[in-house]
């Protein structure tokens, strides 16, 4: 059974695969019209959303399918009553696919143990594959290609965002320069830096970690950052880590430093005067709500290509 838990497990092949399906269903929707009729995804909810959580939701209702919102606060397994384990093999006796937004990696692990459908990562504390999936279209979409482009990352850098394009941006051919505050709780997590820095030297493509910003940014294409208060850090962190990534914020002058024509993209939720100026995301390089919009195909495009594997659909 092939799930999305990490962009690490899938094959270059398999991530050109999924941009060219949501490539294909954002120009011809109607076609998808009822391709999914009668499937049903349960999305299950540890963390809040905007995006996935509408995007999932609106993309299954316009393939002829039904999503259903689960809410760990009121349930069973959120009480304490119920493992992941008889959590899943319940749920696989009533629905079609599964998706997870979760605190912990490991339960997302644990689920995939237990499934008998196909399960997609829609985001842990370690990693947000179907985010990345998403921002590799948007970029082919505006860039026209992904190899050889150079991606520029910069904040909070121990991160479930970072980690997925440490995974994939290398893996697709493409540069890719970090720029965060030194420390364990501000870098990426060593098993994604191997991963990234494998790929990069198996593909011939620069990969750095710096602590100068304007050094991450130069020459860039494609400039890209996120919160520094990700749903699971503490309230109580806040103003201690407006200091720490302050220093990387994306402001104009730092969009200088990369390509006149790079464009700028965040997975957003945003917060103008933190992660960003309000002049750098409301400004003509930002594609950020391409970047959303986006979601909603790739997630059409995923649930697809997960249906047809497991032969729940036809191809
Ligand atoms: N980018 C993203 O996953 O947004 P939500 O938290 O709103 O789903
Ligand atoms: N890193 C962010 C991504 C939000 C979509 C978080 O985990 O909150």
């Amino acid at each position: 059974m092939r799930h999305l838990l990490t962009l690490e497990d899938w094959t270059p092949a398999q991530i050109a695969e999924a941009v060219a399906m949501a490539r294909t269903i954002k120009a011809n929707p109607e076609k998808y019209a009822d391709v999914l009729r009668r499937k049903t995804l349960c999305m299950i909810f540890e963390k809040p959303s905007l995006r996935t959580r509408l995007s999932f939701e609106a993309g299954m209702n316009q393939m002829g399918g039904h999503a259903i919102y689960y809410d760990t606060s009121t349930s069973p397994i959120g009480a304490g009553k119920e493992s992941i384990a008889d959590t899943v093999r319940t749920m696989c006796r009533y629905v079609d696919i599964i998706m997870a937004r979760l605190f912990k990696h490991e339960d997302l692990l644990e689920m995939a143990r237990h499934t008998t459908v196909p399960l997609i990562n829609a985001l842990t504390n370690f990693s947000h594959p179907g985010q990345i999936l998403a921002d590799l279209q948007t970029i082919e979409e505006h860039k026209g290609r992904l190899a050889g482009l150079k991606l520029a990352y910069l904040g909070d850098s121990f991160n479930n965002v970072t980690h997925s394009l440490l995974f994939a941006c290398p893996k697709m051919g493409m540069h890719l320069s970090i720029g965060c505050p030194a420390g364990k709780d501000y870098e990426p997590d060593p098993k994604a830096f191997a991963a990234a820095r494998a790929d990069s030297a198996k593909n011939g493509v620069a990969f750095a970690v710096t602590h100068d910003a304007a050094e991450a940014v130069r020459d860039a294409d494609v400039v890209y950052t996120d919160s520094w208060m990700s749903y699971h850090i503490p309230k109580d962190k806040a103003g201690e880590r407006k200091k720490i990534f302050g220093p990387y914020q994306v402001t104009a002058v730092l969009m200088k430093q990369a390509k006149p024509d790079a464009i700028f993209l965040n997975c957003l939720p945003a917060l103008r005067g933190l992660e960003q100026t309000a002049e750098v995301i409301d400004g003509p390089q930002s594609v950020v709500f391409d970047q959303a919009e986006n979601r909603m195909h790739m997630h059409k495009a995923l649930m697809l290509i997960l249906l047809k594997e497991a032969g729940t659909i036809q191809g």
